[in-house]
């Protein structure tokens, strides 16, 4: 019998959980799997996505209200050519970046999920609250 191996423990600082630094963020924005996210249920995942809005960055959950499939077609490709706002890659939904409203398209008046994070002082972005 295999066994599939089991991710890496998650990189901590604090009670907070390191994804990356700002500058592994591209202007399109970069997308995650987190694992071992909920405490009850060890072997579920969340993908989630950051978005660089200046010199702020926002995070949410990689799910589309829609249709709950996730948003992007290609990796790491979240935001829309103009760089402006969120774009499903499925049938075109727009969310704005600094609050996940959608804008445009078929769940216009409905959000994403938005999720805390912070920069620390030495550009790591933090997920959690
Ligand atoms: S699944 Fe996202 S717009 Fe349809």
């Amino acid at each position: 019998m295999t066994t599939a191996a089991e991710p890496e423990a998650p990189v901590m600082r604090g009670n907070r959980r390191v994804l990356c630094h700002i500058d592994e963020v591209g202007e399109a924005g970069k997308g995650f799997i987190l694992h071992r996210i909920f405490k009850d249920k060890p072997e579920a995942v969340m993908p989630v996505f950051l978005v660089p809005d200046g010199n702020d960055i926002h995070c949410y959950m990689n799910m589309c209200p829609h249709q709950g499939i996730t948003l992007e077609m290609k990796p790491d490709t979240f935001l829309d050519v103009e760089r402006k706002l969120i774009q499903c890659s499925t049938h075109g939904a727009k969310f704005r970046k600094d609050d996940g409203y959608c804008t445009k398209g078929p769940c216009i008046g409905r959000s994403l999920t938005k999720l805390p994070v912070m920069i620390d002082d030495d550009g790591m972005v933090l997920f959690g609250a």
